[in-house]
């Protein structure tokens, strides 16, 4: 069982290959449908969060639809009637999508298309595409572009790993209210090796989550 995130795959989309330099979009859509291939590999144990700007043709859709993996869709500005021309019914009709959103809440982290306003996050960490190859500098935001991943799905442990780096952790433990979640991410942060001070600041917050609950 795993759990993968990737973000606009624009198949088909006849302008990608300019900005991805590539030679051709057929030559584009091959690297980027073999790239996931290559990671996501079960429809019955993988899940895949795709965080929209999927497709630009039925065909498009049609060989995401043919990729391993149960999809999680959150819809992307151009997943949409007027420039893709497949609505929403089109896309929960696919076999492997799971279901559709326009935005989702999961283990701390809010998952959208764009990036969302800081005054949105409280105390989240976003998790987006939209932006391709610029970054917002800010620990909170998480860009899941292809381009920025090298064109290979990311683990949720890769994820976690990430935000161990860049020390994202304070604004995740204040929200995560279960003790199992805690112990994963702790064993990769002890992995990295995190400071004294940060350990107390996680330490201080299993605390207040623990005196919480009684
Ligand atoms: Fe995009």
């Amino acid at each position: 069982m795993a759990a993968y995130l990737i973000s606009d795959l624009h198949l088909g989309h006849e302008n990608i290959p300019k900005y991805r330099d590539f030679p051709s979009l057929e030559a584009h859509d091959e690297f980027v449908l073999s790239r996931i291939a290559d990671t996501v590999r079960s429809t019955k144990r993988d899940t895949m969060y795709v965080l929209g700007d999927v497709a630009f043709t039925r065909e498009g859709w049609e060989r995401f639809d043919a990729l391993p993996g149960n999809k999680i869709v959150i819809l992307g500005n151009h997943d949409t009637e007027r420039t893709s021309r497949f609505n929403v019914a089109f896309i929960e009709s696919l076999k492997t999508v799971n279901s559709v959103h326009s935005l989702l809440n999961i283990n701390g982290m809010i998952l959208s298309h764009a990036p969302l306003h800081p005054a949105h996050l409280r105390g989240k960490i976003n998790v987006h595409g939209h932006l391709h190859g610029d970054i917002v500098k800010d620990r909170r935001y998480f860009n899941m572009s292809m381009e920025q991943l090298d064109y290979r799905p990311w683990s949720l442990e890769q994820l976690r790993d990430e935000m161990v780096k860049r020390r994202s952790l304070s604004y995740v433990y204040s929200r995560l209210g279960a003790e199992a979640v805690w112990r994963s991410l702790w064993e990769t942060a002890g992995k990295n090796g995190l400071s004294y001070n940060e350990y107390r600041a996680v330490q201080n917050s299993l605390e207040m989550m623990q005196a919480q609950q009684r």
